[in-house]
């Protein structure tokens, strides 16, 4: 376990309430704050990193846009609180996108890191040529679909009743991570575009994005 950089150099603390990866590293980096950040200033933010122009960041911004809507309740009071406050970063454990473990419990729900979990990701991976020269390890579009499969059957094995039944809907949710984090911190093209084990381990470990996202993000 670690809550900490491997380096010397710990890394800015994030709430624990807030358990997506990818929001906590834009919360560290100090691109977006950490409690009430207004949809706009979100999706533009993760649309900044996506690399993406004209109407591919278009689709994207609003997919973003409605994801983070519904993040915080589904009720009609919590939809009128994001559309005019925006998302709540610190209250997302709990709400409509938490799977309650159907994840990589990579973090737990204190935000802890799991090493061994990490591992385990690191497993479902291949050797991939890394366009910067020489290879590593790394989890293409497939691999990545393999992992989450294992991720919901272990939940499911668990608590047989609960993920088949109530919570069916969990794969559809996986669809906006995983992928989306090839997506956008991607190396390679193709079916051999894969996620970097190295990049993933730093991102929950150290909050921290490669420096090519933080390139866009600077922009
Ligand atoms: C394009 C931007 C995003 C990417 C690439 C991304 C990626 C991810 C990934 C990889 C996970 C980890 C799943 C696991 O451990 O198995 C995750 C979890 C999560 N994300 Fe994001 N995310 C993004 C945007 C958002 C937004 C906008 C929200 C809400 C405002 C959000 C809320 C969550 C929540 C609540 C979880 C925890 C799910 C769980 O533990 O079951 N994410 N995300």
């Amino acid at each position: 376990m670690s809550d900490i950089a491997s380096g010397e150099t710990p890394a800015p603390p994030v709430s624990p309430n807030n358990p997506c990866p990818f929001l906590r590293a834009l919360v560290a980096g100090g691109y977006v704050g950490g409690h009430v950040v207004p949809l706009a200033e979100l999706s533009g933010t993760i649309d900044r990193a996506t690399g993406k122009t004209g109407l591919a960041a278009i689709n994207a911004g609003i997919k973003i846009f409605m994801v983070a809507q519904i993040a915080n309740g589904l009720g009609p009071l919590s939809q009128l609180r994001s559309l005019t406050k925006g998302a709540v970063l610190d209250e997302l454990r709990n709400g409509p996108l938490d799977k309650h473990g159907a994840g990589s419990r990579i973090l737990d729900e204190h935000a802890v890191v799991h090493e061994e979990e990490i591992a385990r990701l690191a497993t479902y991976g291949q050797t991939y040529n890394n366009p910067d020269g020489g290879t590593e390890r790394g989890l293409s579009a497939s691999d990545i679909k393999t992992f989450m499969a294992a991720n919901f059957q272990r939940a499911k094995d668990e608590h047989p009743r609960y993920y088949a039944i109530l919570r069916c809907y969990y794969p559809l949710l996986m669809l906006g991570e995983w992928p989306v984090l090839l997506d956008i911190m991607g190396k390679g093209q193709g079916k051999d575009r894969y996620l970097s084990v190295a990049e993933i381990r730093t991102l929950f470990v150290e909050r921290r994005f490669p420096d090519r996202i933080i390139a866009l993000l600077k922009r």
